[in-house]
């Protein structure tokens, strides 16, 4: 169902409501009335169209445990390139779930995000998701260079490769709350299976310093993550990958120095949460953290210039 079809929007309302990522009629039923006002509706054809699109979606209400089961079989399973790894993922990295990845410099973050955007373009049977990458750069790390040795050492064509990755810079927190509504259009066109949002906190933990704006920023942290659930882990079925640095100046984080930016918001939010650490050389030690249905576990896999893999 298009969204022109929900009563009371129009041609111009369905522009806007677009222009802001609201793509789907589920979008738009999970939407809060302040954020269709942020887009330039009133509040009372807010309400209307918020209700329209709850009766037309099914209620948004309760579903049956076969219906959540059916739904969860869609949910794909994106290799990481190490079997130890996918293991300890229960198969793979999820769609229609946030994986943070957490940990710090070094600990292979960036490097587990290259793979993943050339792993999502494979064919199933190897683990891929035959679709294209979004990667969402707020450090300027991402390498076009590290892509074409990670594809060659798989067998793709590096060109190809990149041509299906969407790379764009996010000069601050309010354009990283943008790009996710314009990779809701890519991900449309595209096929896009996976969003990299790399590094998920960097700006916010230089916008926002000091304990009087630590509310503001948890809350905005927030709606970007219900954004990225929202508007493409949900409709479009991907899997969303956002990464966090943890510090290792205990002067510049607020309470215990080894938590992860954006603290407890984060992690209630994404459903799976992998701390990352280096080993000796090659070797990178990553901890699964509090997975709803997978156990808490370890295991060791390797950052070469092939990309990820198992130790040899
Ligand atoms: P921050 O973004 O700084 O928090 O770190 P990160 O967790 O994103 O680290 P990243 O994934 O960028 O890991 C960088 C590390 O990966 C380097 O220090 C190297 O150890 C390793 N690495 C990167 N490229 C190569 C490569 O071509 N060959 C090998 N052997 N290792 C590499
Ligand atoms: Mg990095």
């Amino acid at each position: 169902m298009d969204i022109e079809e929900l009563p009371g929007i129009g041609k111009t309302t369905a522009e806007k409501l677009r222009d802001s990522g609201y793509l789907t009629v589920e979008s738009i039923a999970a939407a809060a009335i302040g954020e269709l006002k942020d887009v330039g509706l009133g509040e009372a054809s807010a309400v209307k169209i918020i209700n329209a699109a709850k009766k037309a979606s099914g209620g948004m209400g309760f579903e049956t445990g076969l219906e959540v089961l059916k739904r969860r079989e869609t949910i794909g399973k994106l290799t990481t390139n190490s079997h130890e790894l996918d293991a300890l993922m229960g198969g793979g990295i999820e769609t229609q779930a946030i994986t943070e990845l957490y940990g710090k410099f070094g600990s292979g973050k960036t490097q587990l995000g290259h793979q993943l955007s050339v792993n999502v373009q494979l064919p199933r049977k190897k683990g891929g998701l035959e679709g294209t990458a979004i990667y969402i750069d707020t450090e300027n790390t991402f390498r076009p260079e590290r892509i074409q040795q990670m594809s060659s050492a798989l067998g793709l064509d590096p060109e190809e490769t990149l041509k299906n990755i969407h790379v764009a810079r996010a000069y601050n927190s309010d354009h990283q709350m943008l790009l996710v509504e314009k990779a809701a259009e890519l991900a449309k066109e595209y096929g896009t299976r996976l969003i990299v949002m790399d590094s998920l906190t960097a700006h916010f933990r230089a916008e926002y310093t000091g304990r009087g704006t630590l509310a503001e920023r948890q809350q905005k942290l927030n709606r970007l993550l219900h954004s990225l659930q929202r508007k493409l882990a949900d409709p479009y079925n991907t899997a969303v990958i956002v990464t966090n640095q943890v510090m290792a100046r205990p002067d510049i984080m607020f309470g215990d120095p080894t938590a992860p930016i954006g603290g407890h918001i984060v992690g209630h939010t994404a459903t799976f949460r992998v701390y990352l650490r280096k080993g000796k050389g090659d070797a990178r030690i990553a901890r699964l953290i509090d997975s709803p249905n997978l156990p808490e576990g370890e295991c060791v896999f390797e950052v070469t210039t092939d990309g990820i893999g198992d130790p040899k």
